[in-house]
């Protein structure tokens, strides 16, 4: 670790907002550490270097700590939360300050009111608050009562179905696929930053890939993402992954995998395969990843047979929710009824499901292009812990626990690729110019502690998260600063 050999890096001279001092940087590019103080002023970083000599309204001592860009996470379900808990202390403590939503085909804008609102899509419904018509409603409505991180959003392609199409279980046809192509169109030119699609799911499992290329044609222009929760991660998640690089390469445009995994147990060990497919396509075409480091997953209560594989516990049921926290074979038990007949009558609602081999998740984090996603459902008390562990659980239990990789791949998987991967102009590194987003945190001891038992545990080792220069969690305590702002695509025409 040494001090930068350059001098200081300024753009302001005069007094600054905030000064963060004596910390070591790690600047979310994968650059090597290195020792320097951090000036902020008006929410943006404006210098970088020795700041001995500069006064601040604000100090924060950060020796022995690392500082960073905040984390961006590149995949939520925050939509919702984003307004009826805008605090957002489950990311907020996590260091993270941007959060990514609307994946996974599912997102709160645009949905016309009453629209029905079959699962998944309910994962997003806290009760308080209906949903967006259009997303510029949803964006101008986080404008007036912003949250304390930001947000960059998607449109999900199952919200569009629920939109316009009077029945889910077949192909659109030409005018709803004309009618979905203009409400992401529409939707695009508010500021969202692409297209999420779900066909895992019910309410998309019966769309054609011609059908979401047809809809996704504005993506091309717009240089909008693409992102999937695929139609199958597991016996045919081979199959899975071509369709999404035909998606990508029928419409030019880069294609995020969400979560990627592979499924139950006759498939562990085949990552080895995904990953070299995915990392031969990367030769011709743009490819993105995201990860949650755990392995069970969560979604909605499901009842097919390969759901049910594995060790699987509820985490919120309508009808039940006395039964959040329990084993569904337990459950089955007391009943006296199969899992599936359970699983059933405990719908609907959201499970934890076990079906993941650890050897998978590691080599999938440590596939050096795949960024950290927490893919966390903000509903109840007893969530999946990734809602609340997900980043510092790569910090401290992969990078420094297993040695999985270093720190500063570790701080880039969750900042700077995703800044890039997702076009988030002026986010995800430590530099002048830059928004300051930053998280200063200790290297030695920062860890997750939200566990299956126990998942509403705020991590430990984070020491301080600004957010667009505006200090928002410090000593594990919520400050009550809501500063986070709308992120728009780059090239969206300006409001
Ligand atoms: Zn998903
Ligand atoms: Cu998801």
């Amino acid at each position: 670790m040494q001090q930068r050999p350059i001098g200081n890096t300024v753009l302001d001279e005069g007094a600054l907002d905030l000064i963060i001092r004596g910390g070591t940087v790690i600047d979310g590019t994968r650059a090597p550490r290195f020792d320097a103080d951090v000036g902020i002023s008006k929410g943006k970083i404006v210098a970088i270097g020795d700041l001995s000599q500069r006064q601040a309204g604000q100090v924060l001592h950060a020796r022995g700590r690392i500082v960073a860009p905040g984390f961006i996470d590149s995949h939520t379900h925050d939509d919702q939360a984003l307004l009826s808990q805008p605090d957002m202390s489950f990311k907020v403590s996590q260091g993270v300050t941007t959060v990514v939503t609307g994946n996974c085909g599912i997102s709160i804008a645009p949905l016309r009111a009453g629209a029905p609102m079959p699962a998944p899509l309910n994962l997003l419904d806290a009760g308080t608050q209906p949903p967006f018509e259009t997303l510029r409603g949803y964006l101008d409505a986080l404008r007036a009562k912003p949250a304390a991180v930001n947000v960059a959003a998607l449109v999900g392609h199952s919200s569009l179905r629920v939109n316009v199409m009077p029945d889910l279980e077949r192909e659109a046809n030409a005018d709803e696929i004309a009618a979905m192509r203009s409400l992401l169109e529409e939707s695009l030119d508010a500021g969202a930053i692409g297209l999420s699609t779900g066909t895992f799911y019910p309410p998309a499992a019966k769309a054609s890939t011609e059908e979401i290329i047809a809809i996704g044609q504005s993506l091309t222009s717009r240089k909008g993402v693409f992102t999937t929760h695929m139609r199958d991660e597991s016996d045919q998640v081979m199959v899975a992954l071509d369709e999404t690089f035909r998606i990508g390469k029928a419409l030019d445009v880069r294609v995020v995998i969400s979560h990627h995994k592979v499924m139950n147990k006759p498939n562990f060990g085949r990552s080895a395969q995904t990953l070299a497919h995915i990392r031969k396509t990367m030769q011709c075409q743009c490819v993105a990843l995201d990860c949650y480091p755990y392995t069970a997953g969560s979604t909605m209560i499901r009842t097919e047979r390969a759901m049910l594989d594995g060790r699987m516990v509820i985490a919120t049921s309508v009808p039940h929710p006395e039964c959040a926290g329990r084993e569904i074979t337990d459950i089955a038990a007391e009943w006296g009824v199969d899992k599936e007949e359970a699983a059933r009558r405990l719908q609907p609602g959201s499970a934890i499901y076990f079906l993941m081999d650890e050897a998978d998740v590691q080599s999938i984090l440590a596939f050096d292009e795949t960024m950290i996603g927490s893919d966390g459902i903000p509903l109840g008390d007893k969530p999946h812990p990734r809602l609340w562990g997900t980043f510092p659980r790569v910090l401290g239990h992969y990078s420094r626990e297993l040695g999985l990789f270093p720190l500063e791949t570790a701080v880039w998987k969750m900042t700077g690729l995703t800044a890039n991967n997702f076009g988030l102009t002026g986010r995800g590194t430590l530099a002048v110019g830059q928004c300051a987003d930053v998280v200063v945190f200790d290297a030695d001891t920062v860890l997750d502690r939200a566990s299956y038992d126990d998942p509403t545990q705020a991590a430990v080792g984070i020491d301080a998260v600004v957010v667009n220069g505006t200090l928002t969690w410090q000593h594990g305590k919520h400050l009550g600063a809501r500063s986070g702002q709308v992120i728009m695509r780059a090239d969206a025409p300006a409001n």
